[in-house]
């Protein structure tokens, strides 16, 4: 395959990886204005990363080599990019507000109905209480862009609140139903079932646990009457909504041409829509529909997911850093590092081409995080002082989300906080004038890239705009390194393995075949159990 980009970037490289980043800035006087990129109220600063706009430029020209602008096409024209399952992938298709294709917008419409009876306190359980507490069941995709939107934007000013409570369960051994169980009242809570699939176990056990309390607490009614005020479904697979019993009025639908962990802006979204309302859920749309116009309409070298992503090979591939850790300055965003952790791992960590063969570079990196001032108290100092070259990916909000002038002073020191962990993570002790006099255990070597994603505010719309551009940043690398970022075989031989051993874990013969560790595992569990 011709790739002249390819050796143009391994030269740079060997140049980037030695150079300190304070010699950058030394060597060009306007670098934080040509690496900085804005939309709608997002920057994204690159200038603390190991490149400059040479090698953006080769990085574009490998773009180029490998053809993204007609994957972007064929993404866009609805073709089966997802070619393991042949299916597209058009979750871009449920944030366009104006051309919503009939069936998203019937199903938007009637989630819509159901968002606004609870509000009104209008949605009653089997004894006519109006129904204070929801409990989303679901995992992966069908609970984390759920639980990260819902605790962003859940009472921000200017966002509708006075609706129901939101919980979320998704751990399959009970641990966080069994609590939330014991505090509520059957006759006050409803119960939504989001699985596009239907048959996740993690799930349907929940679900059941959750029927059995429901039917437990609320004697007299009919398995059917408490289905009916007490229980939604959302999934892909109606037919399996109407096998467990959820009646039609109770489902809400999605397609199969989205995926899992790209299924937030779908009515896997009533969760977030029943804790801020209808309004704040169509302004999160319209945020991922305009970061939509902004991928496929922009040329690539101003193009916010393309930029991040080919930063991103640039530090996996040519730089040899494969970790990367994310890192919001602002607490509302807590599950942001889960919520990318699937996004971005269950996507791009790969090792197969859409054709079957080897990849030739490495993929997605090891993401992780946590809230930057937590994890200033937690892992920096492994970051500031260890031996890992980790990528570091900030994210801020300039504006704070309280009103009140103690929040806005909180909010100052946690964004002075960024700054100052930002510039010592890139530029170590150098900043200081005398920290050559410091010992050796003193010293901070710096060189750490940083990316900075700073939000005028967060909002809606804001936290629309950058989940789309991550979305679409993934999908950038996938074609960059020849995977279909769209399936995740990876997680399904586990899930066969799991149902073959629970006999064994039951009770019942162990498989002949199995390897001493898991035996001897078994045995002592089994033999604990019966004590
Ligand atoms: O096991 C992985 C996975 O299939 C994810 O891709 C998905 O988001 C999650 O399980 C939940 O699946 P479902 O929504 O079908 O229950």
């Amino acid at each position: 395959m011709m790739a002249p980009a390819r050796d143009a970037l391994r030269q740079r490289a060997l140049h980037f990886a030695t150079t300190p980043l304070q010699a950058l800035f030394a060597r060009e006087p306007r670098r934080a204005e040509q690496l900085r990129f804005q939309l709608d109220g997002l920057t994204l600063d690159l200038s603390k990363q190991r490149l400059d706009v040479g090698v953006l430029t080769e990085l574009v020209a490998l773009a180029g080599e490998r053809e993204l602008t007609r994957w972007v096409e064929k993404l866009f024209a609805g073709d089966p990019v997802n070619v393991s399952e042949g299916r597209a992938a058009k979750h871009w298709q449920l944030r366009d507000l104006a051309a919503r294709a009939p069936d998203v917008a019937e199903q938007l419409q009637r989630m819509e109905t159901i968002v606004e009876q609870f509000f009104q306190r209008q949605w009653c359980g089997v004894r006519g209480d109006a129904v204070e507490h929801v409990i989303n069941l679901g995992v992966g995709g069908s609970d984390l862009g759920p639980v990260m939107a819902h605790h962003a934007l859940r009472d921000l000013p200017g966002v509708r609140s006075g609706g129901v409570s939101v919980h979320f369960v998704s751990s399959m051994d009970g641990s966080q139903l069994a609590p939330l169980l014991a505090q509520l009242d059957p006759a006050r809570t409803v119960f939504v079932i989001s699985s596009k699939s239907f048959i996740t176990v993690d799930t349907l056990s929940n679900a059941r646990t959750a029927l059995a309390w429901l039917q437990q607490g609320l004697p007299g009614w009919s398995e059917g009457e408490i289905k009916q005020r007490h229980v939604f479904g959302v999934s892909a697979a109606p037919e399996r909504m109407d096998a467990w019993g959820i009646p039609a009025a109770n489902q809400l639908l999605f397609w199969d041409w989205v995926g899992g962990r790209y299924s937030v802006w779908s009515t896997i979204g009533l969760p977030i829509a029943l804790s801020v309302g209808m309004q704040a859920f169509r302004d999160f749309l319209a945020g991922g529909h305009a970061m939509d116009q902004h991928f496929r309409g922009t040329p690539l070298m101003a193009n916010l997911p393309v930029l991040l992503a080919l930063t991103s090979i640039w530090n996996i591939n040519y730089l040899d850093i494969h970790t990367r850790a994310i890192l919001p300055y602002e607490g509302r965003l807590k599950f942001w590092p889960s919520y990318l952790e699937q996004l971005e791992m269950e996507s791009n960590g790969k090792s197969v081409t859409r054709d079957g063969q080897g990849v030739a570079d490495h993929t997605c990196p090891i993401i992780w995080g946590e809230v930057g001032p937590n994890a200033q108290h937690a892992f920096y100092q492994l970051l500031h002082q260890g031996t890992h070259t980790v990528a570091c990916e900030y994210l801020l909000c300039a504006t704070p989300s309280g009103a009140s002038p103690e929040l806005q002073a909180q909010h100052d020191l946690t964004l002075a906080n960024a700054l100052a962990q930002m510039q010592l993570m890139a530029f170590g002790d150098g900043i200081l004038d005398d920290a050559d006099q410091l010992p050796p255990h003193s010293r901070y070597r710096g060189g750490q890239p940083c990316t900075t994603l700073l939000l005028d505010a967060l909002t809606p719309y804001s936290l629309g705009l950058l989940v789309a551009l991550y979305e679409h940043k993934v999908f950038v690398e996938a074609v960059m390194w020849g995977i279909n970022p769209f399936d995740q075989w990876g997680v399904e031989m586990g899930k066969q393995l799991a149902t073959r051993l629970l006999p064994a874990v039951q009770g019942a013969a162990m498989p002949a075949d199995l390897d001493g560790s898991t035996r001897a595992l078994l045995e002592q569990i089994r033999s604990l159990r019966e004590v």
